[in-house]
């Protein structure tokens, strides 16, 4: 298995960190347009082979695609991180031509890659991917879902005084401080629905926390989160690359699934090696339908800014 991870900035080398330790990979190439940059990291990472015990080699290439070819599983991180105050919206300007640039350069070099796509405004990013590239939707995942997931899980395991490992539950809809939709009907601890444990009032708060996840890192950090960002894509990775069937809420172009068409917004998947194997439609209430709803009319008017 080939990965490549477009942006050697923090989540790229997170990622490509993530995936190396896990040891399921054979090769990662990091590439970057800054001179120098990704060789440094791939060096650096590549040093730590012998203390984290894998044996993934790490290479770095300054923009040469060529490095690129025949990969399985490409990532783009590729663009600029949001500052504090700013949404994840703003950032489109810059970001949607990269991005463009970026996917068609990777499928030159690997037509039979699945694309995850990392940068933001991330939906409306693998919305671009999908209109630049023309591949099957199977092959073009954004990744929010699951890093929103993974910060629901650690404020329910926060409010509920529990483990992370005892908490399940899932965010689906857009990927900003507003779309996102955390499903705490359907989150439980040890089988336990949390609605058991916890208060209205306080699940609302865990909701509010959770929306506002990378918001409140980017506050505190200076830029965007990166640990979590590179965890969540290494998980979806490994599930690609051992074909493991596992459900993960990522953003994938709908064609009438939850009643929505040609828009990428967060939903379960199932996950195996050829990408999204199927889109998993839960009954949700009318609650969740109107939040969905509404999730939906965000992306689709940053959507419309995009110059197609
Ligand atoms: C995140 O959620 O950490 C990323 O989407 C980056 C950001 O701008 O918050």
């Amino acid at each position: 298995m080939k990965v490549t991870v477009v942006g050697a900035g923090a989540v790229g080398a997170s990622c490509a960190e993530y995936i190396a330790i896990k040891d399921f990979a054979s090769e990662v190439v990091l590439l970057d347009i800054k001179e120098g940059y990704a060789e440094g990291k791939a060096m650096d990472l590549m040093q730590t082979a012998s203390l984290n015990s894998f044996d993934t080699k790490i290479v770095g290439s300054t923009n040469d695609y060529s490095k690129t070819a025949g990969s399985d599983v490409v990532v783009i991180t590729s663009g600029i991180p949001r500052k504090p105050g700013m949404t994840r919206e703003e950032l489109i300007g810059i970001n949607a031509g990269i991005v463009k640039e970026v996917s068609s350069n990777l499928i030159a070099q690997s037509p039979d890659a699945i694309i995850i796509v990392v940068s933001n405004p991330m939906d409306t990013m693998t919305y671009l991917v999908h209109k630049t590239t023309g591949l099957p939707k199977n092959r073009i995942i954004g990744m929010g879902g699951a890093l929103d997931s993974a910060r629901f899980k650690y404020r329910l395991a926060e409010a509920l005084g529990a483990p992370i490992s005892d908490v399940d539950g899932m965010v689906i809809g857009g990927h900003s401080d507003t779309g996102m939709v955390p499903l705490t009907r359907l989150a439980t601890r040890n089988s336990i629905p949390v609605t058991e444990f916890l208060s209205e009032e306080r699940l609302t708060q865990v909701k509010e926390d959770t929306k506002v996840g990378g918001a409140t890192l980017t506050k505190l950090l200076g830029t965007s989160a990166w640990y979590a960002p590179g965890a969540a894509v290494s998980a979806l990775v490994q599930a690609i690359a051992c074909d493991q069937k596992k459900i993960f809420p990522c953003s994938t172009m709908l064609e009438g699934e939850y009643g929505l068409s040609d828009i990428c917004i967060g939903v379960p998947v199932v996950l195996g090696a050829s990408g999204i194997e199927k889109i998993v439609e839960i009954e949700l209430s009318e609650e969740e339908k109107e939040y969905i709803k509404n999730s939906a009319e965000g992306v689709s008017k940053t959507n419309g800014l995009l110059a197609l």
